[in-house]
């Protein structure tokens, strides 16, 4: 594996989660692994749990983790070829990534959407722009259109918490928001349960249909008591329109779980990657609630990069 972007396989997937339950078990055991290395986390935008967890799961491993808020700290970049760097950004990203590749073993990159250009966001330019030009490894911290790490840490919270004998049934579902939010989440966490078998179903407001590329092989149901009869998993996200691109056109509340919705899924837990808008995207009364995992998938975050770095270090 040279670079860290989306599911590759569900071999590849298999192998990382249970790499990263070894982890959690283990998280020191590697610690010679990463010796004299270094990792750059590099952010363009915003983050909490991205930024701790990485850094984390690489002195688990015995790297050094230096991390560069550019949207804040760098110069601004010009991420386009051959333009002519007469306003305001002051450094091409081919010399920065090119710079960036020459001091670290492995970048990670968070680069979030415009929402406003979706053919640039469908091409995952910025991001890809980075692996481009970096000429080392790199790790998705969170692109325009995926959250791998995110997806992988879901993954083992879901492993771990089923001992079934069919496969789990699994729902996303909308949630309301009062911000355009991006679809990296929500296409990734569709991408994953897919590629690792689950049984999903994903439920959400008429004009909120997802990218098909992501979600082909779902069921689609936009009613969401019926969504969730017999769900063992609910994964709560809030994303924009995907065809009226990057717009709020629903802000229903109805949509936001409490345990009034749950009275055909009683033994369902709850999922959501944070960080979360209470009370708007999800109730105090689930979030703090016997069926939450958010807690132990934010945990789950430091093992889900520990077996990524540790894969790629490998
Ligand atoms: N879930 C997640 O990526 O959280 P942060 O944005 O805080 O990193």
């Amino acid at each position: 594996m040279k670079h860290f972007t989306k599911f590759e396989s569900k071999t590849l997937a298999d192998t990382l989660i249970e790499k990263a339950l070894y982890y959690k078990a283990n998280p020191r055991v590697d610690k010679a692994l990463g010796e004299g290395k270094r990792i750059g986390c590099i952010f363009l935008n915003p983050s909490l749990r991205t930024r701790a967890s990485t850094q984390i799961a690489a002195i688990n491993l015995g790297m050094e983790p230096i991390v560069m808020n550019m949207d804040k700290e760098g110069w601004a970049l010009e991420m386009h070829e051959g333009a002519v760097m007469n306003k305001g950004t002051v450094e091409h990203v081919k010399d920065a990534a090119a710079v960036l590749g020459t001091y670290f073993d492995i970048l990670a990159i968070r680069a979030f959407p415009s929402l406003t250009n979706k053919n640039e966001d469908l091409a995952d330019f910025t991001f890809n722009q980075f692996v481009k030009y970096a000429g080392v490894p790199v790790i998705s911290l969170e692109s325009a259109i995926r959250h791998p790490l995110q997806s992988l840490a879901d993954m083992v919270t879901i492993q771990e918490n089923w001992n079934g004998d069919k496969k789990p049934k699994v729902v996303l579902t909308w949630a309301p928001h009062i911000k355009a939010i991006p679809h990296a989440v929500a296409n990734s966490f569709s991408e994953w349960s897919l590629g690792c078998g689950h049984d999903l179903t994903i439920t959400h407001p008429v004009g909120y249909e997802l990218d098909e590329s992501f979600t082909h092989g779902a069921t689609v149901e936009m009613n969401q008591q019926k969504a969730l009869e017999g769900a063992d998993f609910v994964y709560v996200k809030n994303w924009s329109a995907f065809n009226d691109y990057g717009k709020i056109i629903n802000t229903d509340p109805s949509w936001m779980l409490t345990e009034e919705h749950f009275k055909s899924a009683g033994q369902a837990k709850v999922m959501h990657c944070l960080p979360v808008r209470r009370n708007v995207e999800l109730s105090d009364e689930i979030l703090d609630g016997k069926r939450s995992l958010v807690q132990e998938q934010a945990k789950n975050r430091i093992y889900a990069a520990q077996s990524v770095i540790s894969h790629i270090l490998g």
